[in-house]
């Protein structure tokens, strides 16, 4: 049955998930001058008792937020479609990063209500940066209102990319996007966490992010954010995206059909 939630109630809801995020990012706080023990779901593609702790403590708490909800987590995830509401959880955006102990490493939590994502919350906790957005308030970053960047040209941009964990198999495919852009934009750059890419996208630190492969929790809170800061997010071919898509291009929405011109060419 479909369930009728105010605005406020809304609000209430963010405020609560946000608190989470801090308590989440204080977990990595602790583990940060410590060892982590790794293990490798993939070649390349890592997970430490940090993202499994950190999952577990948001799966708990998140779900006494809303009756009903489910829950999609990147750690637990066996298949589960969405439900009315669901949490999309990646516990660290940017593992790789973390088990560098490279800072760019992400608590990420989104809301999504009948598969409209309602809220977002990006927590980058080893920069004491929280990047949120709640569906028709807007996005912030602490307590600053974020605007997407007002640059008009690919040649002025700073572009930012990810690269897939699937990268041995699919180089030639990845090198065909990049190699066009790489030449055009004024910059490129990698963060190794998708979440953080789209908050910057938000933010106007970057023009514009692309990647493959990224999957709902990668994307989900930081999605929110592009839009309620005034960007524009597609698939390549400017399809609409939707969670799950296999690609997505989010920009400040001046540059996105010369950005997805060159993702296509
Ligand atoms: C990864 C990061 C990275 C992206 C990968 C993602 P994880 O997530 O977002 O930037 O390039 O495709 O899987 O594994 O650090 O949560
Ligand atoms: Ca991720
Ligand atoms: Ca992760």
């Amino acid at each position: 049955m479909t369930q009728k939630k105010s605005a406020t109630w809304l609000l209430g809801v963010f405020s609560q998930a946000r608190e989470l995020s801090f308590e989440a990012g204080n977990m990595i706080r602790r583990q940060w001058p410590l060892a982590s023990s790794v293990a490798h779901k993939d070649r390349i593609d890592l997970v430490t008792e940090t993202d499994l702790a950190v999952e577990k403590f948001l799966k708990e708490r998140l779900l006494e937020l809303v009756p009903d909800s489910t829950l999609m987590a990147e750690e637990s995830y066996s298949g589960e479609a969405l439900g009315e509401w669901t949490w999309i959880i990646d516990p660290i955006d940017g593992t790789t990063n973390f088990v560098h102990r490279h800072p760019f490493v992400a608590v990420s939590i989104a809301l999504c209500h009948n598969g409209q994502i309602v809220t977002g919350i990006v927590n980058i906790p080893m920069l004491n940066e929280c990047y949120w957005a709640v569906r028709g308030h807007g996005a912030f970053v602490n307590e600053t209102r974020l605007h997407v960047s007002h640059t008009r040209a690919l040649d002025q941009s700073m572009i930012a990319f990810g690269i897939p964990y699937s990268i041995d198999k699919d180089l030639e495919e990845w090198i065909s996007h990049f190699y066009p852009i790489l030449p055009k934009a004024q910059a490129m750059r990698r963060c190794g966490a998708a979440a953080i890419d789209l908050s910057y996208v938000a933010a106007g630190k970057f023009d514009g992010f692309y990647e493959a492969g990224l999957r709902p929790w990668d994307v989900a809170a930081g999605w929110l954010l592009v839009e309620e800061a005034g960007g524009c997010i597609t698939r390549y071919n400017g399809e609409p995206y939707y969670l799950g898509a296999y690609d997505i291009v989010a920009t400040n929405s001046l540059i996105h059909q010369e950005l997805t011109g060159m993702l296509l060419s």
